[in-house]
């Protein structure tokens, strides 16, 4: 028999505050009344619009109804997606899927939008049925949650963040689970009797998949010249990957664990002046080799996504072309380094060298490789350019020089259709 597992939305699947917290911002300003600190707008999450109007910020009946509207001109447009899911949201629902559980969302929030913001996430596709108010008639929880489940079932599991999601399931027959990780405390989550308690989104993950092996992470590269701009806009695609409920592990090369770490410093320390091209190429498969060891394919076996500083791009384009020591010779240098490992995406921060040589300088003390003159960076640069060249469908290219956030967005935007359409196709 197909067990079941029925999610809440908000606070269990995805946090809205950013989205409701902007609302009832433009609400307010809209209405020139006095905006609310903090501690007021949190209240705004759960109760209905305009009786926290009304009761939190003083309007009269009539104001915290206009107010309301407001509110709903910008949420349905805008609000609606100034929402994050909790990272590991998408491995648990893949993983559940991958079980042949019957899944689905049992929600206070209004069936359109809840639709709306699933599918925007693409979250949409590891669920089999949504539920949520069809009209503003206040639908009980229990209701909602007996419309998700199947005709027929046996074990059901209700997973929900506050006293209605535990009380609701617990209406409708099935066993309920408190994630503690959301808008309600644990003593209210236990106070309201949940059968089970999970703390975390892999607390969640080990109560309903066990020991059951996760549905394969993503590996991820981040590429190109030094002096490209790569720390942003790795910190702004980790801000976007989190967004949409990926579990993001960085790490780096040379380096990422400490074997690696110290390879590396072996490798960029400037006293090793003498060491020659193909030590070198030889320093950095070994710590490439390690890295995968250690870091790497742990992540993504737990179903996480690994975000890497370079790989193996990098001696292609560096000790491949930079050194002249070419690109065939410097795959067969790596081949058990990586054991047929690459990059499901590699993004390519597309700079012309002279343009990121003449940002790098200054920054601070260049290292072993940074000092090498503008010909060594020229043949980086054309290295690069030959292998997304040979590898179209691996590489994610940017134009690098313009302002961070527009490459940011563009990077977000590419990387997280193409992880998508992956999804769709691995299941
Ligand atoms: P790092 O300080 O991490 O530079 P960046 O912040 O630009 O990534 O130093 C890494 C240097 O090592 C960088 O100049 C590129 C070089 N490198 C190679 O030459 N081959 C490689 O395989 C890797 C991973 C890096």
């Amino acid at each position: 028999m197909r067990r079941c597992v029925i999610f809440d939305l908000d606070g269990t699947l995805t946090q809205s505050e950013e989205g409701i917290f902007n609302c009832v911002a433009y609400a307010v300003e809209k209405m020139q009344w006095e905006q609310p600190d903090a501690q007021t707008l949190r209240k705004f999450i759960g109760p209905p619009l305009q009786y926290s109007f009304h009761e939190y910020l003083g309007m009269t009946e009539e104001q915290a109804q206009k107010a309301t509207t407001l509110y709903r001109e910008r949420y349905t447009t805008v609000g609606l997606f100034e929402n994050r899911v909790y990272p590991g949201i998408r491995t648990l629902l893949r993983a559940l899927k991958q079980r042949g559980d019957w899944v689905a969302v049992a929600t206070g929030k209004p069936q359109g939008p809840s639709e709306r913001i699933l599918a925007h996430f693409g979250l949409d596709r590891w669920i089999d049925r949504i539920v949520g108010p069809v009209n503003s008639a206040d639908a009980g929880k229990a209701e909602l949650i007996r419309a998700a489940l199947p005709e027929t079932w046996d074990t059901a599991y209700m997973v929900g963040d506050r006293k209605f999601d535990i009380e609701g399931g617990k209406a409708a027959g099935t066993q309920t689970i408190g994630a503690g990780y959301g808008y309600g405390s644990e003593e209210e989550l236990r106070e309201s009797g949940c059968d089970l308690y999970a703390g975390t989104v892999d607390e969640l993950t080990q109560l309903l998949c066990g020991d059951q092996p996760l549905p394969r992470g993503q590996f991820l590269s981040m590429e190109g010249l030094d002096g490209s701009g790569k720390s942003t806009q790795l910190r702004l695609l980790t801000d976007a990957l989190e967004r949409y409920g990926f579990e993001v592990v960085h790490s780096r090369e040379p380096g990422g664990c400490p074997i690696s770490e110290k390879i590396r410093e072996i490798i960029l320390d400037r006293a090793n002046e003498g060491m020659t091209a193909e030590t070198e190429a030889y320093l950095y498969a070994a710590s490439r080799a390690q890295h995968v060891h250690d870091v790497i394919l742990p992540a993504i076996r737990a179903g996480k996504l690994l975000l890497s500083d370079r790989f193996i791009d990098s001696s292609i384009a560096y000790q491949g072309g930079g050194r002249k020591l070419g690109v065939e010779e410097v795959m067969d240098m790596n081949r058990y380094a990586i054991n047929g490992l690459f990059p499901d995406l590699t993004v390519f921060l597309d700079l012309p060298h002279q343009t990121a040589l003449s940002r790098r300088y200054g920054a601070s003390e260049p290292d072993r490789i940074e000092i090498e003159g503008e010909p060594f960076h020229a043949r980086v640069e054309a290295a690069y350019r030959e292998m997304i060249g040979r590898h179209p469908e691996r590489f994610v290219a940017v134009d690098a020089s313009r302002p961070a956030e527009v490459i940011g967005d563009e990077v977000a935007r590419n990387v997280i259709s193409r992880l998508m359409k992956m999804e769709e196709s691995n299941g």
